[in-house]
């Protein structure tokens, strides 16, 4: 015989949403039709990723949801209770920008600096997809995010600067990796 199953039904009111953002637990009561971009704008004063298109074209909200980019303006709040949320705001401390942000600074990567924290997020996404892009995997792996001021020779030369950086501190790791499996091996 089959058993029955018991659904429970949120909203269309406002409930009880708690989300995992920069390792802190944001909480609100907010309508299940609120889109995690909003919600983190209007509840959690968390204004770095900007409202464009809000539809999931031009990438302004990028954040990263469980490691990967994402449009947070299509994403709702409420499905993301178990996830956890990366946003701009992480990047940087103690007067050091991210090393994303410094390449970006340095090339010259922004003009009104609007689609700038989306281009940075993507490229912290973009970074742990491809460690060593190529120029066309740069254009290919970016493309999901737009510039309406037109600054894609920097972001790109930008890109470029990060994933070297992001690339040699790689390398490093494997070094000592190496170094101290062989180390291992001699002692045992
Ligand atoms: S505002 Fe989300 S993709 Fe444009
Ligand atoms: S710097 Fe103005 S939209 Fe990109």
């Amino acid at each position: 015989m089959k058993q029955k199953r018991s659904i429970s039904i949120l909203g269309p009111g406002k409930v009880s949403v708690a989300i995992n953002i920069n390792g802190k637990s944001c909480r609100a009561l907010i309508e299940p039709c609120v889109t995690l971009l909003d919600a983190m704008r209007e509840f959690w004063g968390l204004t770095g990723a900007k409202r464009v298109c809000d539809r999931a074209t031009c990438g302004a909200c990028t954040v990263l949801v469980n490691g990967k980019r994402e449009y947070s303006c299509s994403l709702l709040a409420i499905d993301l209770q178990d996830g956890e949320v990366t946003t701009i705001e992480s990047l940087g401390g103690n007067g050091q920008l991210d090393p994303v942000q410094q390449a970006f600074v340095d090339n010259d990567a922004l003009q009104c600096g609007f689609c700038t924290a989306g281009f940075v997020m993507s490229c912290k996404g973009f970074l742990t997809e491809v460690a060593n892009p190529t120029h066309e995997d740069i254009l290919k792996g970016m493309s999901g995010n737009l510039c309406r001021c037109g600054t894609y020779a920097g972001i790109q030369k930008a890109v470029a600067q990060a994933a070297s950086t992001t690339g040699s501190k790689a390398q490093r790791e494997r070094g000592k990796a190496r170094v101290s499996a062989r180390a291992k091996a001699r002692l045992t």
